[in-house]
């Protein structure tokens, strides 16, 4: 005969209170330990940052660095429509709080983004945010790098990075991916330091301003008249080689940050 215990309604009581305290802990720790999540994704983002612009790898070894080394940029907001950067008054216009801005965020709601064309979607990301955030870098009241979120399409995944350029708004000074879900050891190897050495000096403009940069299969060939604007293709990962190529046209070209890095090499 079985006891009272083992009765199927104890059972389910039991389990439904195991269930109910671990979901309260669980979501009391989400809770508790989301202002430290948002600093590190915060703190992570930064970090990106600096190491596209080449910063990072300087001896930068702790937190607080990366904070300081931060505070040599200056944050500015691009109207991705007119392809201006926005003054503190026009800002004020947009209603929009920018420190609190999430680009990915805005460009899924539709009162925040654009929907793209077929022609226009070179980068396969369907939607674009009205708004984007780019960090320029001064020394001196000089500026020294301008450095600007790009996204685009792999193969498995969409790849979220950073392109850094030049004050001559023609020569790349870094590139980076902080998140995407190609395949280790192929795609992900948009991840491998020496790939990424090989796009600080490229050109991004041909003579006419159009966008020449570009990701080829295969290896340039050295000495070419097109080196200054071909980097290596990812062996084994053609796909993602051609969304990276695919993205830095969409990002650099007229559609998007184009007419403002053109306004800063002072070539418009
Ligand atoms: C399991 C698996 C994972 C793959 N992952 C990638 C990838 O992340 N990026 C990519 O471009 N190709 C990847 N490929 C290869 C593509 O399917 C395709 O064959 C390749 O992009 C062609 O590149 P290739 O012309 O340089 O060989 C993967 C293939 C397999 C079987």
């Amino acid at each position: 005969m079985s006891s009272d215990k083992d009765a199927m309604r104890n059972i389910l009581i039991v389990a439904l209170s195991v269930c109910f305290v671990c979901s309260v802990v669980v979501s009391g720790a989400a809770v508790s330990l989301k202002p430290e999540r948002l600093a590190n994704k915060e703190l992570d983002r930064n970090k990106n940052i600096l190491i596209a612009a080449g910063l990072f790898e300087k001896g930068v070894t702790n937190d607080s660095q990366v904070d300081n080394l931060f505070k040599s940029f200056e944050v500015r907001v691009v109207d991705l429509q007119t392809h201006q950067i926005l003054t503190l008054d026009e800002i004020k216009q947009t209603n929009i709080d920018f420190s609190r801005y999430d680009q990915r965020k805005a460009a899924k709601d539709r009162s925040m983004s654009v929907a793209l064309s077929t022609t226009e979607d070179i980068a396969s990301i369907s939607t674009r945010a009205n708004y984007s955030i780019i960090y320029l870098l001064k020394r001196d009241g000089e500026l020294q790098r301008v450095v600007l979120p790009v996204h685009g399409y792999g193969l498995w995944s969409t790849l979220y990075g950073f392109i850094s350029v030049q004050a001559d708004g023609n020569t790349v000074s870094g590139i980076t991916f902080y998140e995407h879900q190609e395949t280790a050891g192929l795609g992900g190897e948009v991840d491998n330091p020496r790939w990424k050495g090989l796009w600080p000096g490229k050109k991004i403009y041909d003579e006419k301003g159009n966008v020449a940069l570009e990701v080829i299969k295969g290896s340039v060939v050295s000495g070419s008249s097109k080196e200054k604007y071909q980097v290596d293709g990812l062996s084994g990962a053609t796909l993602t080689s051609r969304g990276v190529s695919n993205l830095v046209e969409y990002w650099l070209g007229d559609q998007a940050f184009g007419p403002v890095l053109k306004k800063l090499g002072g070539k418009t």
